[in-house]
């Protein structure tokens, strides 16, 4: 009995490890009524970033709500410095980025139902760089299923935005699109910028639960 008690106290720590009482709780219908300034950018497919280069805007649709909260503040606090979505962030409160998180995981849940994930095995350079980079021990055997809830799934990102965000980390110091993430700065600094981008072409081959869910506004406000 009591070795039964400790072992279930022992989950509800580990439980309340990952939802800590000072964050908000997103509620997915509060952030439908939050996201107009996103879509404009993210609820068109293959809509282009023109800066540090032209890329396609990352799917965020089907990435986990904790994953997109963590980015949000990432920019919020200059850690990732791309100038739009710094400025975006900034206007959000904790509350705002767990609903709107929320409202992104179950947008991309609802359309990708009928879409199980399913790695394709790597091929010819990418297996040997996939394997340097130990990439599915943390991202998932299918790089769609996150070990932590900071992680992200990345199978079926557009290799673009792939290829610049591994850009980012490996330019850390970069003070305009750099990124600060100490164990994504450990994976990019051991490739050349072309290995870089046979990942990322590998990592947008692979079958996605993400995606860019096209958002017309004016439906989106005839229907809310
Ligand atoms: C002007 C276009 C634009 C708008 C508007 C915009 N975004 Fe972004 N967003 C981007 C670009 C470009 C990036 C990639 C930046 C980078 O390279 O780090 C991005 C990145 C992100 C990321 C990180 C994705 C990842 O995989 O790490 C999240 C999350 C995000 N945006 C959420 C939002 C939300 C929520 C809103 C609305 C409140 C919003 N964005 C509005 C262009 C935009
Ligand atoms: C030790 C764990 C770990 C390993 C190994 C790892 N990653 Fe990551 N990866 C992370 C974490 C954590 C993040 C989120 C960093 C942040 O908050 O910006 C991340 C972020 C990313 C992103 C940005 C996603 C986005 O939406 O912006 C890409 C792309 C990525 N990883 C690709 C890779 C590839 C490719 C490999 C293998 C070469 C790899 N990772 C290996 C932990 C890891």
């Amino acid at each position: 009995m009591t070795k039964l008690l400790s072992l279930l106290l022992i989950s509800a720590l580990t439980f309340a490890s990952f939802a800590r009482a000072d964050e908000p709780k997103g509620d997915a219908l509060a952030g439908s009524k939050k996201i107009a300034m996103c879509i404009g950018c993210h609820g068109i497919s293959g809509y282009q970033a023109s800066f540090p280069v032209v890329y396609k805007v990352p799917k965020i649709a089907g990435q986990t709500a904790s994953y997109i909260t963590t980015a949000l503040n990432e920019y919020k606090k200059g850690e990732r410095r791309h100038p739009s979505m710094r400025a975006i962030s900034k206007s959000l409160s904790d509350q705002d980025m767990a609903d709107i998180s929320a409202y992104y995981q179950e947008l991309g849940r609802s359309e990708a139902a009928a879409m199980p994930a399913k790695a394709t095995e790597p091929e010819g350079e990418a297996v040997a760089l996939v394997q340097k980079g130990a990439c599915t021990s943390c991202h998932g055997a299918n790089l769609s299923m996150p070990i932590g809830p900071n992680y992200p799934k990345i199978a079926g990102q557009y290799a673009d935005y792939v290829l610049v965000a591994l850009r980012s980390y490996k330019a850390d110091s970069q003070s305009v699109w750099g990124r600060n993430n100490a164990i994504m700065a450990g994976v990019a600094k051991q490739f050349s910028t072309d290995e870089l981008a046979v990942l990322a072409k590998y990592v947008a081959a692979q079958q996605s639960e993400l995606q860019t869910v096209p958002q017309n506004k004016f439906k989106f406000w005839a229907a809310n």
